[in-house]
């Protein structure tokens, strides 16, 4: 029986793996993670991430063919095919600092996995990295002495948060990315049987390792750049009589263009988008690419544009002072179902409102936990509360930052009375019924729409 191993049991690592045991019942799965509650979480009935469907995927083959430990070494031993899915976050220091990827845990690993290992591995980029990152991985595994072969294939993951057990169970695509060697072809292949247990076989793609690494660069970046592209337009529907739904729904029915994502927002948000773009970016400078470079981050650098726009027009809309007002912030994680929060709005929001003086109170289904850690040097000025009706109680506006289903079926008839007035909604993802609030009483405020306003 073969054994996989996967380094980082993350948002990527853990559901991929759940999905692999699942489909693959001849192969045995580890999961390893330095981090040790993470690890006794993934085997408890309390799992580290919020995901539809994946306590279910997971306790299916949970210490049957699915493990989960913190030895990496007896992992790296026991191996045939080993996952890297380690962060990679910006680097917040140095050269490159805010853009370029900070690859020390991948290095880290990388030395690990040569320290440890005894007979030939196939190692497998999940992480999202840099292009030529495997070449530099390569280079620090076949270093000194050379009697395992290592050979290194890139596999991105598409998956997304809130829909991954969807995604992996029926991806659009599975990327394998090796060297066009005898020793890489087969490395391929047998990675490619792995997926072939479930994936039909004309959805696994084979290309070189660096089409693969700058594909997930690139399906990312043009992802963010169709919400970029559809929330500049909301600012200018807010300007004129257009309405940016209608919009949407316009230039979606073409078919060149497509309907998916296109939905205006506050802004996105998620531990890739902004990475990617950023890493994409440094890497076009690093090319003397400047025009490139450029081209690119705009996409980020109106991101932040709509998500300030969003917090300016809320406060001129609120006669031109937040402070002493209490705000409810609908929604902490960076899209419905999950409870992650990284780079999400509500972040750089509620910052901006606790700024102005505003008293803050975050409510949120899942990602109240990580809210608390986003925001901890704020102190008392935010506060938390899991019930929405209580979040707004006495609050003098309603800012929603994610799309949870539940915001669109709560009782605003109830929550508009316990409100103060004239009591405001600020929709940052269009997903209430306006007009209905509107008929409340509400002051409605939609995104690249006109308002619905009573004063
Ligand atoms: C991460 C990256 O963010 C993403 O770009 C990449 O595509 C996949 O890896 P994610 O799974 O969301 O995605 O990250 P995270 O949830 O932070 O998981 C990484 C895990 O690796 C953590 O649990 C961390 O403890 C672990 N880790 C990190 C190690 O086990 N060893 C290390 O040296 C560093
Ligand atoms: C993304 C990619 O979709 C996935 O393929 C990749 O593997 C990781 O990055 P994720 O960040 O988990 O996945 O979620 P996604 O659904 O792409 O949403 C990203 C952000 O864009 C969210 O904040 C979401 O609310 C926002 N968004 C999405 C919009 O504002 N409008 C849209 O039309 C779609």
């Amino acid at each position: 029986m073969k054994t996989i191993l996967c380094i980082g049991a993350g948002y990527v690592g853990g559901p991929t793996m759940a999905m692999i045991a699942r489909k693959c019942p001849d192969y045995r799965v580890i999961v390893v993670d330095i981090d040790a509650a993470r690890i006794k979480a993934w085997q408890s009935d309390r799992l580290p991430i919020y995901e539809p469907g994946l306590q279910d995927l997971v306790q299916l083959s949970l210490n049957k063919s699915l493990f989960f430990s913190t030895d990496v070494a007896q992992g790296i031993r026991e191996a045939d095919i080993i996952f890297v899915s380690v962060n990679t976050p910006t680097k917040t220091f140095g050269q490159g600092a805010g853009r370029a990827a900070d690859l020390q845990y991948w290095e880290k690993t990388a030395r690990e996995i040569k320290a440890n290992s005894t007979s030939d591995k196939i190692v497998v980029e999940k992480s999202t990295l840099p292009v030529r990152t495997a070449e530099a991985m390569e280079r620090i595994l076949h270093s000194g002495n050379k009697t395992v072969h290592f050979e290194v294939l890139s596999n991105p993951e598409f998956l997304a948060e809130g829909t991954a057990v969807k995604d992996l169970e029926n991806p659009d695509r599975v990327l394998i990315g090796g060297h066009a060697t005898e020793s890489g072809r087969r490395a391929q292949s047998a990675l490619a049987e792995v997926y072939a247990h479930w994936v039909p076989r004309d959805r696994i793609l084979t290309t070189s390792v660096w089409s693969s690494e700058l594909s997930k660069l690139a399906a990312n970046a043009f992802l963010a750049q169709r919400i970029s592209s559809i929330n500049s337009l909301s600012a200018l529907c807010e300007r004129t009589e257009a309405d940016i739904t209608e919009v949407a729904r316009a230039i979606g029915m073409d078919a060149r263009i497509g309907s998916r994502f296109l939905n205006a927002s506050v802004g996105f948000g998620g531990s890739c988008f902004k990475k990617d773009i950023l890493n994409l970016v440094y890497l076009c400078h690093h090319y003397g690419l400047k025009e490139v470079a450029d081209y690119w981050e705009q996409v980020v650098i109106m991101n932040e544009y709509q998500e300030d726009r969003f917090v300016r027009q809320m406060i001129a809309t609120m006669f031109n002072t937040v402070a002493g007002k209490r705000i409810a912030v609908f929604g902490f994680a960076f899209k419905a179902d999950t409870g992650d929060t990284r780079e999400s709005p509500a972040i750089r929001i509620s910052r901006f409102l606790a700024d102005e003086r505003a008293s803050v109170v975050v409510t949120d289904p899942e990602a109240l936990g990580n809210a608390r850690k986003d925001l901890a040097d704020l102190g008392e000025k935010i506060s938390y509360d899991p019930d929405p009706y209580k979040a707004a109680e006495g609050a003098h506006a309603l800012a929603v930052m994610t799309d949870w289903a539940e915001y669109k079926t709560l009782d605003y008839q109830r929550i508009n009375e316990s409100m103060v007035k004239p009591a405001f909604i600020f929709d940052g993802r269009n997903c209430l019924n306006h007009q209905a609030l509107y008929e409340i009483g509400f002051n409605v405020y939609p995104i690249g729409k006109a308002p619905l306003s009573h004063l």
